[in-house]
């Protein structure tokens, strides 16, 4: 199995940015832990983070040439990027969207996804935890096809 792990905007800034809100693990950290769990069940991971719409998109196009699946965590563009749910629609790729906040406990702005409906779920609320608990889903819907 070969899955993209996308990671947008300030995703980069995790251990120091609102360390109440997303906790102290930095993303070196938890690509470090899913990097672990690709090694253990023989998968293959590709990981990006950028703070760019473009970047995110461009890698979600070139996903159709290698990937299986992709988990993203779209950060802020969760909540207005037509522009990232049209790319994940067109790829017609499963993926999975993840955050480490519950988003529905926090602002009113951010009750609101445009990606959700065109993954297979959300996963929100869970810390550093939302992402292996992503990937597992990822890897069993892949398993059941
Ligand atoms: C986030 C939630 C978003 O609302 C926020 O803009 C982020 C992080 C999360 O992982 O909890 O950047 O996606």
């Amino acid at each position: 199995m070969k899955i993209l792990i996308l990671h947008g905007p300030n995703l980069n800034l995790l251990g120091t940015r609102e360390p109440e809100v997303y906790g102290r693990r930095t993303l070196d950290d938890i690509n470090q832990l899913l990097s672990e769990i690709a090694v253990s069940k023989g998968l293959e991971l590709r990981i990006l983070q950028s703070n760019h719409e473009g970047a995110l998109i461009d890698a979600i196009h070139a996903a159709r040439q290698w990937a299986d699946g992709i988990v993203i965590n779209p950060g802020a563009f969760t909540h207005y990027s037509f522009a990232l749910r049209d790319a994940v629609a067109a790829v017609e790729l499963p993926t999975i969207e993840v955050h480490l906040s519950n988003v529905a406990a926090r602002e009113e702005f951010r009750h609101k996804s445009v990606i959700t409906a065109v993954c297979l779920g959300q996963i929100s609320g869970f810390g550093w935890r939302s992402y292996p608990l992503a990937l597992q889903a990822l890897l069993d819907h892949l398993a059941d096809d």
